[in-house]
């Protein structure tokens, strides 16, 4: 899913201007008026702004605050504050809060920006934030747009972040996944994705998302990462982050008991899957309940089918329960209660 299309029109109007050698500064305020009286740029309750989407219901960012959501969601759990010189994978980096957020708070990162949207990246030229660290990004987007191919310590890759994980050359201590949500654009979301993602992070690396979705959560564990959750920003369920091999003395918080055990024996757990990182969002959606339909006959054939309400209530064999009370992290647990499963 992209930003709103007539949003994107309105930016290449002004675009056209930029590439044409005409200053940002004669028109970016027009811009943004424009963009505000069709009622497609929203101003966020931190005086940043945001873009609808395709989908008007969906903004780009949370209405708490573009900059504040970037911060909170991402940058303050990643801890990057505290390492060296963290390499970061911005994926769907957008008009850039994620990585301004994460120069502000370490100016060592190094970052690749991965983009599949122009216009958005040429926003982010044109609008006004209250971290210096804006103006880095800024210059660093001026130049790609520019032709500007060189690689330094910030680079944009502007294409689908399917197509940029195989090229790009990995060792991410952390990832900000930043996708939109995968009830309207899985494909992100996927196990075959997030693989190739987990393939291209260090052994210490950490990957954060605002999304709590269960078959995107039970898709990080089949890519072989060990979730947990962090807190809530703006709403209720608190975001995910998953690790690729914590060290032992990390403290992982467990994801909620109730979404254990819907990723682990129920169908809700069926994770996306896209194994040629090829298919279209309906495709992945259609795909996964054909599989949510085979995996529920062959629970009912074997006895072992739950209703979405009886997991959620914990009416399920003691067995699973048990699991739940060991001293084991969110991953260990589903995957053990899967072994009993049997399926
Ligand atoms: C929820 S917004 C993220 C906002 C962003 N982090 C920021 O600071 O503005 C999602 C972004 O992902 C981009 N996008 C959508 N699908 C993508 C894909 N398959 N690959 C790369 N970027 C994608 C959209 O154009 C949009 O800018």
């Amino acid at each position: 899913m992209l930003p709103n299309k007539v949003a994107i029109d309105i930016i290449r109007k002004y675009m056209a201007r930029f590439e044409k050698g005409e200053d940002i500064e004669n028109f970016r305020k027009d811009l943004i008026r424009d963009l505000l009286n069709h009622n497609l740029l929203v101003k966020t309750e931190d005086g940043t702004y945001t873009l609808v989407s395709e989908c008007k219901e969906e903004l780009m960012h949370s209405r708490i605050g573009a900059l504040r959501e970037s911060i909170e969601k991402f940058v303050i759990p990643s801890d990057l504050r505290s390492m060296k010189n963290p390499k970061i994978l911005d994926l769907c980096s957008g008009i850039g809060y994620n990585s301004i957020g994460a120069l502000h708070y370490n100016k060592n990162c190094r970052i690749d920006m991965v983009e599949c949207c122009k216009e958005v990246l040429f926003l982010s030229l044109c609008l006004d934030m209250p971290y210096e660290e804006h103006n880095i990004i800024k210059d660093r987007i001026k130049n790609f747009l520019e032709g500007d191919a060189s690689r330094s310590d910030i680079n944009i890759y502007l294409e689908d972040g399917r197509s940029a994980i195989k090229k790009l050359e990995g060792r991410y201590n952390v990832v900000f996944h930043d996708a939109f949500s995968p009830q309207r654009d899985a494909v992100l979301y996927t196990v075959d994705f997030l693989r190739e993602v987990y393939k291209k992070m260090d052994d210490d690396g950490v990957l954060i998302s605002y999304s709590s979705s269960i078959p995107f959560r039970s898709a990080l564990v089949e890519a072989g990462f060990i979730i947990s959750e962090g807190n809530s920003v703006g709403r209720k369920r608190g975001i995910t982050i998953a690790y690729k091999n914590p060290s032992p003395d990390r403290k992982i918080r467990r994801i909620p008991l109730t979404d254990e055990r819907l990723i682990a024996i129920s169908t809700v757990g069926v994770p996306y899957r896209d194994p040629n990182l090829n298919l279209s969002h309906e495709e992945i959606i259609k795909n996964r309940n054909f599989e949510r339909m085979i995996f529920k006959k062959k629970l009912l054939e074997l006895g072992r089918y739950y209703s979405t309400k009886n997991v959620k209530l914990g009416k399920i064999d003691r067995k699973f329960l048990e699991i739940q009370k060991l001293d084991l992290n969110s991953t260990q647990v589903i995957l053990k209660m899967r072994e009993i499963l049997g399926v």
